[in-house]
Order: C-alpha cells, then sequence, then structure tokens
C-alpha cells in the first residue's frame, strides 16, 4: 500500500465514522420521542381508567333504586323503629347500622328503601323557603349613626336585646332574667324599622326578619306552622335576634265575633304565645316586635314574660329633628347659609320619615333651577312642602295616640 492508498482509505473511514455518528444521534433522538409519547400514553391511560370509574359510580348513583321519605313514630327496645312513610300505613323496620343512634329520634326525617322500607338515612328537618328566606345575610347599611335622637331608645334596646346574648354571665351573676322579647311602639315614620336595621348591621348574632302579615297564610294552620319553623330556624341559628316588623297584623286583640279568616290569624297569634313561653330566656334568642298601633294588640302579647319591655320611640323633638337633618344632608351639596337649627324649629311635628321627605324635596327644587347646591330657601320651601296644609296629616295630628 503507498501513501495515496491509506490516506484515500483513512479519509473514506472518517466519512463513514460521521454518517455514523450522525446516524446514532437521530436514532436517540427518535428513543427519546418515543419514550416521551410512551409516558404520555400511560399517564393518558390511568386517566382514562379514572374517568371511566367515575362514569361507572355516576352510572350506579343514577341507577340506584329511590328513597321514600318517611318520618319515625316511635323507637321500639330492640332498636327497630316505627316509621310512617307517604305509602299509607306504618311500619316497624331495621335502620341501617351507620345511623348514629342519636339522630334517631321520635318525629325525626328519614329516607327509607323502597323495598324494604328500612331507614338509610336521617335527614334535616325541613324548613319552609319563606322562612329561611328570612334570615338576613347581607347587613343591611344601616349603622348607629344614621338613626338621629333616639340614643336612649338605642341603648335601651342594646341592653335589652344584644347584652343578653353577647354577655350572658352578667345576667346570671346578677340573678335577674333578661327580658325576652322587645317591642318597639312609635308613630308611623319615627325610626323604628330603621333601628332594627341597624341593630341587625350591628350584631353578631343571626339576624332573623319578618313582617307579621307574612305570617299570615292562605290556608287554616300554615300561619302557626311558619311561626313555628321560624323560631326553629332562630333556635338553630343560635345566638339570634328575631324581628317581627307590623306585629299588629297577626297581634291583634282577639275578638269574640271573628270570620273564619280572623280565627286563621288567632291561631298564629296563639302559636306565637306558645313560642314566646316555650324557650327558656336565658336561651339565645330575642324577640323585637315594632308596631305603629300599641293600642290594637293583645295583651296577652304584652304581659311579662313575653314583650316585657316595650320601648317607645316618640316624635322628634327639636334636638333629635336638627340631628335627622343633619344625616339626610350629610350626603347633600348643601350652601353654607343652610341652619339647621332654624329648619328643626320649623319642622315642628314633623318625624323623621318626613325629615327625610323634606331633604329629598329641597335638592328637587335645586335640580328644577338647575342649580347643584342647595340653599337655605329650598329648604324652607320643602319643609312648606311636605309639612303645608295636607288634609290627610292633619286629621290624624300625628302621634296623638301615643300622648
Ligand atoms: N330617627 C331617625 N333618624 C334618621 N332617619 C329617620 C329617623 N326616623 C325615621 N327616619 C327616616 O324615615 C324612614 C322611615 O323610617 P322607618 O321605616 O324606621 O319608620 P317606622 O317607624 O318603621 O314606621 P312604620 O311604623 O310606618 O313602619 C327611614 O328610612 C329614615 O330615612
Ligand atoms: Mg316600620
Amino acid at each position: 500500500m503507498d501513501d495515496d492508498q491509506i490516506r484515500e482509505f483513512s479519509e473514506k473511514m472518517s466519512e463513514r465514522i460521521a454518517s455514523l455518528e450522525d446516524r446514532n444521534d437521530k436514532l436517540l433522538e427518535t428513543a427519546r420521542r418515543v419514550e416521551g409519547e410512551k409516558r404520555y400514553a400511560e399517564t393518558e391511560l390511568v386517566r382514562l381508567q379514572k374517568e371511566i370509574r367515575r362514569l361507572k359510580q355516576e352510572l350506579d348513583r343514577l341507577k340506584s333504586p329511590p328513597l321514600i321519605i318517611g318520618n319515625i313514630r316511635d323507637i321500639l327496645a330492640d332498636s327497630r323503629v316505627v316509621v310512617k312513610s307517604s305509602t299509607g300505613p306504618d311500619f316497624i323496620v331495621n335502620a341501617a347500622e351507620y345511623i348514629t343512634k342519636e339522630n334517631l329520634v321520635v318525629g325525626a326525617r328519614v329516607a327509607l328503601n323502597k323495598q324494604t322500607l328500612a331507614v338509610m338515612g336521617v335527614l334535616p328537618p325541613s324548613l319552609d323557603p319563606i322562612v329561611t328566606g328570612a334570615e338576613i345575610i347581607e347587613k343591611p347599611p344601616v349603622s348607629y349613626e344614621d338613626v338621629g335622637g333616639l340614643e336612649g331608645q338605642m341603648r335601651e334596646l342594646r341592653e335589652a336585646v344584644e347584652d343578653p346574648l353577647l354577655k350572658p354571665e352578667l345576667y346570671r351573676k346578677v340573678g335577674i332574667e333578661p327580658p325576652k322579647g322587645v317591642l318597639l311602639v312609635g308613630p308611623p315614620g319615627t325610626g323604628k324599622t330603621l333601628l332594627a336595621k341597624a341593630v341587625a348591621n350591628r350584631t353578631q348574632a343571626t339576624f332573623i326578619r319578618f313582617v307579621g302579615s307574612e305570617l299570615v297564610q292562605k290556608y287554616i294552620g300554615e300561619g302557626a306552622r311558619l311561626v313555628r319553623e321560624l323560631f326553629q330556624l332562630a333556635r338553630e341559628k343560635a345566638p339570634s335576634i328575631v324581628f317581627i316588623d307590623e306585629l299588629d297584623s297577626v297581634g291583634a286583640k282577639r275578638l269574640e265575633v271573628a270570620t273564619s279568616g280572623d280565627r286563621e290569624v288567632q291561631r298564629t297569634l296563639m302559636q306565637l304565645l306558645a313560642e314566646l313561653d316555650g324557650f327558656n330566656p336565658l336561651g339565645e334568642v330575642k324577640i323585637i316586635g315594632a308596631t305603629n298601633r300599641p293600642d290594637i294588640l293583645d295583651e296577652a302579647l304584652l304581659r311579662p314574660g313575653r314583650f316585657d319591655r316595650i320601648i317607645e320611640i316618640p316624635m322628634p323633638g327639636v334636638e333629635s329633628r336638627m340631628t335627622i337633618f343633619k344625616i339626610h344632608t350629610r350626603k347633600m351639596n348643601v350652601a353654607a347659609d343652610v341652619e339647621f337649627a332654624g329648619l328643626a324649629s320649623k319642622s315642628d311635628g314633623a318625624t323623621g320619615a318626613d325629615i327625610h321627605a323634606i331633604c329629598t324635596e329641597a335638592g328637587m327644587f335645586a335640580i328644577r333651577e338647575d342649580r347643584e347646591v342647595v340653599s337655605m330657601a329650598d329648604f324652607e320651601r320643602a319643609v312648606d312642602k311636605v309639612l303645608g296644609d295636607n288634609p290627610i296629616r292633619s286629621a290624624d295630628s300625628s302621634g296623638a295616640m301615643y300622648a
């Protein structure tokens, strides 16, 4: 072999080596890719198996036979139970072992197997949607600062309602029972509902609000059932405050002569009385009632032990009227010459609601004249407009009933 041949040979060899290395790189690359694909397929397999399991479970769930709703009538000594189902007669059945014995009580709502009527589970008691809707979850945007001139009443209300709920040990130490129910009475528009809203906003307790007329129902016994469920909810959510606005719509005096509608209202009232008596006063439920017709309330509602604290919400005096004017003009663009003391003394006999109306009217006068600032003259005209010779108002000579 001469030199030429050797060079040629080694060149060929290095070319071959290069091409083999190249090929090797490519194969390595492919191997990596296939490896990755395999891993992906494996995880996909696991995922799909999970999905199959879930769908099978869902299918089983959907195919499971329906359960019948029933009520427990009695618990027998051998721990079997007597149930009443919607199908008619009462049955003696067994209960599933996983149900805790404490939950199996007479009256409980239970789910029953369709074939054997065995008790499969205990359901929570049912509450009417009207009742569950009465719980105030969002706090009303009214704070104590928004209530003018009722400091004394406000303190009394909080003492009677919030303190027993939040500091029960205080009452226990002194040895007295805190009042159970508080009744707010006063002429229309003096701030009774407003005060209750402020309490609802402030309190840590559950606030349940009801308007008396909502308790008056079409069918016999429905109103009483609502009252019962309402207090049941209150006890479940304790500590809680039940506020019954416009109490006179259920709490009116019971008369001898009555239509069947009146009798239904009376049944509702009697259930209310029973509930007021029913729970222990240090219990965690407090009641606030509000009415502008205390004169027509049934005496039974007002006797000690029921609505035993009566808080009178009077017509606002001059000082209070000034505060209320300030409250309602807080967000208004008021001219520098507006003088609230003068307005307060001018608006004799106005309620808080009237003052609110006066402020709105004054603003309307300014808008009508294309001004952005409300002047004293606007307020004076508004006072005349709202409190002026109104035949409806003067007939009532507002607040005489409360004198
Ligand atoms: N003391 C007050 N301070 C501030 N605003 C008041 C006051 N009293 C009444 N208002 C105003 O009047 C409005 C109506 O008051 P509210 O609804 O509390 O009257 P009420 O006493 O419940 O009347 P009714 O007996 O007719 O139900 C309130 O929204 C508020 O704007
Ligand atoms: Mg009201």
